[in-house]
Formats: structure tokens, C-alpha cells, sequence
């Protein structure tokens, strides 16, 4: 459990004064539908019990100055004027997410905030969409700003593309918004509707991190978002009024796959197929078919291994390991991918098993140690703390 009262104290000795708000917002974990989202189509996340946690107190001008405990770094920026840092990349998240409130005429006073985070980063678990999505969280609450779930996404997602430069989807800043404890949910990523779907008491959802992230990773992910969107272009004359690969089938693929390039007809086949097995994969869980949704995690790996090749040799191996090891319903890569975690599904009187086989082989396999966390689904970006002062 995060110890809210040790954030309090350290904004109070480091701001002399202390907070008025505390904001949380969480990680995430995929359970399929992986590369769909900037397509339109489905994906299935649930939000963690790990949050990022933003202490705040307003200010009387329009500087917002903060601290990052992780980094141990502070950062400051005029409201009136704000830019991108080339240097330092934690502060991008927070100018950007400011710069897009503002853009959005939503007046904004400036801000003391310090920051800190039990999800683990780098992991692929969206450490920063859940930054993103506090401190705009944050900024709402100090500047009395209703904002439905789903526009505090938009604007948490701009930062990323205009301030980080990933041209990310939509699931990682919608599910910490929106998350809802004790269940995944299955999101429509065309017209943001979603549906929340229970996880049931048998199975637990296990995240393995294998500890392994390429440099790459952004690059890699714009280059597949644009192979997608050369997909649709090729298409289009054949299929008419498609608009994105959300509305290809796999049928169609099959008479007209030939139209592709032999480099972006295997992307178009995962995202096709990804959809499929989301919506499948939903339908599963709600009806209690471990066995099923588990097969459908596996056959998504393969698909992200074989046709997107965003999968990793070591993200390979612990979806191996996890398949042989006791009580496991399905596993896959979860997030972008070139490294990050894995995702399992284990029957729930297993788990102790199936962690243990997980860190023993993948030290066998690798000589790397394995943390395996079994995850609950939490809830949402909420305010966990409120003074009396305004
Ligand atoms: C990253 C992006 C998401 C999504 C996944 C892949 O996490 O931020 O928008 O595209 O990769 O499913």
C-alpha cells in the first residue's frame, strides 16, 4: 500500500506549506488487444492497484513548480510560455498535459506539485499515461475544471504525441481515467465507449517484467503506425469506405491481401485479427471461459511475435515458461513491446506455484531475476486526499 502521509510530508518540508489536493492515477495491464488501438479498434485493459500520486498546492501566480521523488529533480515552468525540455523527459508529461488544458481554453493558476509512483517504469505497465493522467487530474481539481474521463484522456494522449513524440493510442490514458476496480475493460477505440467486464475470483492476472527495454521502442512504434495507415491507403479502392483497419476483416484480407506489400500485409493481418480476438476474448471472460480467453492471449503473442515482430527473444521465453508452468490459462507480451512485461492468466489456487517456476526459470533461461506481480484491477484516476483550506 502506497503511504499517502509520507507524500504529504515531504511536500510540506520541501514547499514549506502543505498540499491542498492529492490526485492518483494508475499503470495498466493489457490483457489482448495490443497495437489496435490507433487502428479503431478494441483492446481489453484493466487498471492496477499501482498508481502515480501528485501532491498539489495552487500558487498566486503561473508558475508550476514540481518535484519528481523518483528523479530527484525539480522543475519549473511559466504557465504563460510553455515548452518542450530536450533534456529531461519526466517534465515533457507535465508541460505538455498543462499546455493542452490551456489549449483547450481551460484557465489554469499556477501550481506547487511533487510526485511520486508505485508503478514501476519502464515495465511497459504505462508509468507515464499514468502521470499524464494526474497531473491533468491534478489541475482540474485545483482550478475547479470538469472534465468527463474521456476528454482528460484526449488531453493526456496530446501531451504524448506533441511533447514526447509517440504517436501512442488512446487505451493507456483512457484506462487510467477510467478504470474500474475489479474489472478489465473492453474499450471501443473509435467512439471511446467501453464496457467494464468482471474478473472472475479464479483466475489471478500475473505481470512478469523481463527487465529488457530497447531504445527503439518509439520509433519501431511510429513505423508500425504508419505501415497500418499505408494498409488502409492500399485498401481503400478495393474495400471502399473503410477508414481504418478496425473495419477490415479477415475475410477481406483474403481476397485482397495480394494489394499489400509483402512488409505490410502481415501487419494488417495482426491488427485484423487482434480485433477479433478482443472482442472474443471479452466474451470469454464474461462468461467465465478461462480456458478460451487464455488461448486467445496465446494466439495474440504469436500474432505480435510472428506478423507485428514487436515481441522480444526474452518476452518469448516467458511466455514459455509461463504455459509450462502450473495453473496458467494463457500468457502473452502486453504494451508496445521490445521488452517490457508479459501478462498471465493463473487459476488463482496455483499462483504461488506459478510465481515461483516463473523466477526460477527465467534465472535458468536468462541469469536476470523475475518479479513477478499479482496484480488486482483498481480504479480510475481519483482525488485520494483533500484539506479543508481551498
Ligand atoms: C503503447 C501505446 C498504446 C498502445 C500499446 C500497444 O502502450 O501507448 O496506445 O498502442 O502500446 O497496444
Amino acid at each position: 500500500m502506497y503511504e499517502l502521509s509520507t507524500l504529504h510530508a515531504a511536500f510540506e518540508q520541501y514547499f514549506g506549506q502543505p498540499p491542498t489536493r492529492i490526485a492518483r492515477a494508475p499503470g495498466r495491464v493489457n490483457l489482448i488487444g495490443e497495437h489496435t488501438d490507433y487502428n479503431d479498434g478494441f483492446v481489453f485493459p484493466m487498471a492496477l492497484d499501482r498508481a502515480t500520486y501528485v501532491a498539489a498546492r495552487p500558487r498566486n501566480d503561473q508558475i508550476v513548480r514540481m518535484f519528481s521523488i523518483k528523479f530527484r529533480e525539480e522543475d519549473q515552468f511559466d504557465l504563460q510560455q510553455i515548452v518542450r525540455d530536450e533534456r529531461r523527459q519526466w517534465v515533457n508529461y507535465i508541460r505538455g498535459v498543462a499546455k493542452g488544458l490551456l489549449a483547450r481554453d481551460l484557465p489554469l493558476r499556477g501550481a506547487d506539485l511533487m510526485i511520486d509512483s508505485d508503478v514501476p517504469a519502464g515495465s511497459g505497465l504505462s508509468s507515464s499515461a499514468a502521470l499524464e493522467v494526474a497531473v491533468g487530474y491534478t489541475f482540474q481539481l485545483l482550478n475547479n475544471i470538469n472534465l468527463l474521463g474521456e476528454e482528460l484522456a484526449l488531453v493526456a494522449q496530446g501531451a504524448e504525441h506533441t511533447f514526447v513524440g509517440v504517436k501512442c493510442g488512446i487505451m493507456d490514458q483512457l484506462i487510467a481515467a477510467l478504470g474500474e476496480a475489479g474489472h478489465a475493460l473492453l474499450i471501443d477505440c473509435r467512439d471511446l465507449s467501453y464496457r467494464p467486464v468482471p474478473i472472475p475470483a479464479e483466475a489471478r492476472v500475473v505481470v512478469c517484467d523481463s527487465g529488457v527495454r530497447h531504445r527503439l521502442a518509439g520509433s519501431e512504434y511510429n513505423q508500425r503506425r504508419a505501415g497500418c495507415e499505408e494498409a488502409v491507403r492500399l485498401l481503400k479502392p478495393a474495400l471502399g469506405k473503410i477508414q481504418a483497419l478496425r473495419d477490415v476483416r479477415s475475410s477481406d484480407l483474403a481476397t485482397y491481401g495480394h494489394l499489400l506489400p509483402p512488409d505490410v500485409l502481415p501487419l494488417a493481418r495482426h491488427v485484423v485479427s487482434e480485433n477479433e480476438r478482443t472482442l472474443a476474448a471479452a466474451e470469454a471472460l464474461a462468461a467465465g471461459d478461462l480456458v478460451k480467453m487464455g488461448r486467445l492471449m496465446v494466439a495474440s503473442h504469436v500474432s505480435l511475435r510472428d506478423d507485428y515482430r514487436v515481441s522480444v527473444r526474452e518476452l518469448d521465453t516467458l511466455v514459455d515458461l509461463a504455459l509450462a508452468a502450473p495453473g496458467c490459462f494463457g500468457s502473452r507480451m502486453t504494451g508496445g513491446g521490445f521488452g517490457g512485461s508479459t501478462v498471465s492468466l493463473v487459476a488463482t489456487d496455483h499462483v504461488d506455484a506459478f510465481v515461483a517456476a516463473m523466477v526460477d526459470g527465467y534465472a535458468i533461461r536468462t541469469g536476470r531475476k523475475l518479479q513477478p506481480l499479482v496484480c488486482t484491477a483498481g480504479a480510475g484516476v481519483s482525488c485520494v486526499y483533500a484539506s479543508e483550506e481551498e
